[in-house]
């Protein structure tokens, strides 16, 4: 198979998000209406599918799942936006995870209450079974630390044998500020890291955040600090700092996943060849734009006209 039409796969979590839309943010412990509400398939990992999808990668999800009315819903959303979902590890115990989602068009701001403990992550075994001669590009949301280490080493071994033009290209994104998050680090060609983690670790910046950081990935590694309206930076293999401006959007309505759209928009250029600069701009505008509209629905319709 050409690497052309080899597919992208992104490993994570997929929940589904109940959003309530308000004007105003609520005080806690009172009872208020909201603008509008509805059902999304939510996850980083998932999200970043649907926006590459749109986009034209052809793309595959895998995260667990168990079997009900929640992943029916999120199984016909999956194939609404042709996502390919057999690798996703369907689980018998638990419970397919739920966020509550508050967004507020008018503080720009999307506050998450995420419930998603109590079902098992895919783990190295679940992943042997995936066919890594299907895909190009492997992207791996940080949540199980230690098993997803084994994946990447799999993927490590599967690429030792491949002259580098079949190689699978890993990326990471460390979006929660948790220690264990950080090993990987070390392990990606692309390292996604949120202003999140950066605060957490003490950068005020993007740009002291790559800084800082750039010791901790690998020599020839491709470091990515995206922040909201200050746009991205990212550290290039030859030790270049490359910088987009955000595209704020005219008005800002729903930034509930816009540092999924922005990753995946990344994906979508560098693993069709682009030049980074290029793709980190391509990250911001796609990202700034969905900031302008609620969902992902508006993407390809934005990038066509774009074109
Ligand atoms: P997250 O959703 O992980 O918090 P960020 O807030 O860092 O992600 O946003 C990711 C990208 O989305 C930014 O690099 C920027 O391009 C775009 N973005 C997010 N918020 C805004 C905003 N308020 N105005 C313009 N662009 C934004
Ligand atoms: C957006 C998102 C939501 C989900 C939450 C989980 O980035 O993936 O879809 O509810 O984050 O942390």
């Amino acid at each position: 198979m050409e690497q052309k039409d080899k597919k992208v796969l992104c490993i994570g979590l997929v929940c589904l998000d109940i959003i309530s839309v308000v004007d105003k943010y609520p005080e806690e412990d009172t009872d208020s209406r909201c603008v509008s509400q509805r059902w999304q398939r939510g996850g980083n990992a998932s999200n970043s599918c649907t926006v590459l999808s749109l986009l034209g990668s052809s793309c595959a999800f895998m995260g667990s799942l168990c079997a009900g009315p929640v992943a029916s819903f999120i199984v016909d959303d999956f194939s609404q936006h042709a996502i390919d979902i057999s690798a996703v590890a369907w689980q018998v115990k638990g419970q397919t995870p739920s966020a509550c989602c508050v967004v507020c068009p008018t503080r720009g701001s999307r506050t998450v209450v995420l419930y998603d403990t109590n079902v098992p992550d895919v783990t190295a075994e679940d992943f042997s079974k995936v066919e890594l001669r299907h895909f190009k590009w492997i992207h791996w949301e940080g949540r199980n630390v230690d098993e997803q280490l084994k994946m990447i080493q799999q993927v490590a071994r599967h690429n030792a044998a491949l002259p580098w033009q079949q190689r699978i290209t890993i990326s990471v994104e460390i979006e929660k500020p948790r220690e264990p998050l950080y090993e990987l680090f070390a392990y990606g060609d692309v390292v996604f890291v949120s202003k999140d983690v950066a605060r957490h670790l003490g950068f005020h910046t993007p740009q002291s955040a790559l800084e800082g950081l750039r010791c901790r990935v690998k020599v020839g590694a491709v470091l990515i600090c995206a922040w909201a309206e200050k746009g991205a930076d990212a550290l290039a293999p030859d030790g270049l700092f490359i910088h987009s401006d955000a595209f704020p959007p005219e008005r800002l309505i729903d930034t509930l996943g816009a540092g999924d759209t922005f990753n995946a928009a990344v994906i979508h250029k560098l693993s069709n060849g682009a030049r980074l600069e290029e793709a980190l701009t391509f990250g911001c505008r796609v990202a700034g734009g969905k900031c302008g509209f609620h969902g992902y629905g508006g993407i390809a319709d934005m990038v066509t006209r774009q074109e």
